[in-house]
């Protein structure tokens, strides 16, 4: 009996947390993905990126990672970026921009951060400010 019910406990987590799972992937509208373009000799970034009801917490970024975000909200989704004495913060997600799009790619170099949606044409949005 008590080997019973602690299968059935086992059973209702296992649904529990494979339904909470599909849960925050289904929820997401888009994929926020930010790639370290930096000169291969920087040392790693840090970032962080948030809205007013999610917050993705701070991440280290080495050169030639891609760090990915979920966009669980139709609100305005910021990142700010450290490397360095180099700081810098854009909007990352913008729901009138960006909402027909299930990805926004930004590439972070020397020279700013450019902006895609297929990950292949690249325009240049915003830059660095040195503290
Ligand atoms: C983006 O493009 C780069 C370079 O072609 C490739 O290595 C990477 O896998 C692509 N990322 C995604 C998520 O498509």
């Amino acid at each position: 009996m008590v080997a019973r019910s602690h299968f059935v406990l086992f059973l209702v987590s296992v649904f529990i947390l494979s339904v909470a799972g599909l849960g925050q992937h289904d929820k997401d509208l888009a994929t926020v993905h930010v790639i370290n373009a930096m000169p291969r000799d920087s040392g790693p970034m840090q970032i962080r990126c948030s809205s007013k009801y999610t917050d993705h917490g701070m991440r280290e970024l080495h050169v030639g990672d891609d760090y990915q975000c979920g966009v669980r909200e139709q609100a305005l989704y910021y990142c700010e970026a450290i490397s360095g004495r180099q700081i810098a913060s854009w909007h990352a997600f913008q729901p009138r921009r960006d909402k027909n799009h299930k990805a926004v790619f930004w590439l972070v170099k020397e020279d700013g951060f450019y902006l895609s949606w297929d990950n292949s044409s690249w325009v240049r949005k915003s830059g660095w400010y040195t503290e």
